[in-house]
């Protein structure tokens, strides 16, 4: 039911084979999207290597360096897009950072710059994007808004600290995104994925007890894998839920919904 074709789409947020936005970015090529790939720069430039390794893979007809901490990047993102396609179907977001010594230092401890950097990163940057999107969406008569959020924006979770709070303001914004743009036809959602091993998660401090509990809790006894969220992204980025806005759809087989 779900098809791709004809469709063209930024993702954000591949750093190597193991994120989120790899098997995202797998998923929707399968099915036959058109995609543009962004990478951050680094001084190893190891997710620029990775991401034209996997932009080469599926045929990416866009791929530009977007460090979302800097307005002039998003911009010439914008109009690299407006250049390039003029229109655009979908934008997923699925990026974040905290700094480490923030994350794994007690929640009332967070620096003021620390706090305001994972927010700014994590959650801030989704604005500007959707707001440079929203106008190629519109020439398409609609579009669809993708964030990746996680469980420590409603329960406090062990050592996840700043980045709840980033993630809980991340799902309020997709919120007031939808009701922004609901009436142009463009939708937002969050995943809220489950506790999966990627180079971010290696950053949150007992990562292997919080994976453990996950898989031990969660009503199908299992993590979640990259492949998983991959397929529901595609269902939330297609017109198959052209019904769903503003919504944080768990994919986590199952834990939030346990009282353990
Ligand atoms: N891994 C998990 O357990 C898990 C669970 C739920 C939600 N998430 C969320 O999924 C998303 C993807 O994370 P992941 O686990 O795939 O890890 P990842 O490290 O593979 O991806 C994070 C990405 O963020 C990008 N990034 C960081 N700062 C940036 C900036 N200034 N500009 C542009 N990009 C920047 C990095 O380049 C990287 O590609 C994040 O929002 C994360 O919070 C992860």
């Amino acid at each position: 039911m779900i098809d791709f074709s004809g469709k063209r789409g930024l993702v954000l947020g591949v750093g190597n084979q193991r994120s989120i936005a790899w098997a995202i970015v797998e998923q929707l090529h399968e099915l036959g999207a058109e995609l543009g790939l962004t990478y951050l720069t680094e001084p190893k430039g190891r997710f620029e290597a990775n991401v034209r390794k996997l932009g080469d893979k599926v045929g990416a007809s866009i791929i530009q360096e977007c460090d979302v901490g800097n307005d002039d990047s998003i911009k010439q993102l914008i109009k690299t897009t407006e250049k390039e396609w003029g229109e655009l179907d979908f934008l997923v977001h699925s990026l974040a950072f905290a700094d480490y010594d923030d994350l794994n230092r007690p929640y009332s401890e967070t620096s003021r710059i620390g706090f305001m950097k994972a927010h700014e990163i994590s959650t801030f940057s989704l604005l500007p994007l959707s707001n440079g999107v929203a106008p190629m969406m519109c020439k398409r008569g609609g579009g669809s808004i993708l964030s990746i959020s996680f469980i420590g924006a409603v329960l406090a979770v062990p050592n996840y600290n700043v980045m709840g709070s980033a993630k809980a303001a991340l799902e309020a914004s997709t919120r007031y995104l939808a009701r922004e743009l609901g009436p142009e036809n463009i939708r937002a959602n969050n995943i809220s994925a489950g506790a999966i091993r990627t180079l971010s998660s290696s950053g949150i401090k007992n990562f292997s007890e919080m994976l453990r509990v996950a898989g031990e809790h969660s009503a199908m006894l299992r993590t979640v894998t990259q492949a998983e969220v991959g397929k529901t992204a595609a269902f939330l980025l297609s017109d198959v839920s052209s019904g769903i806005t503003g919504q944080t759809v768990y994919v986590d087989c199952g834990y939030s919904i346990m009282a353990n």
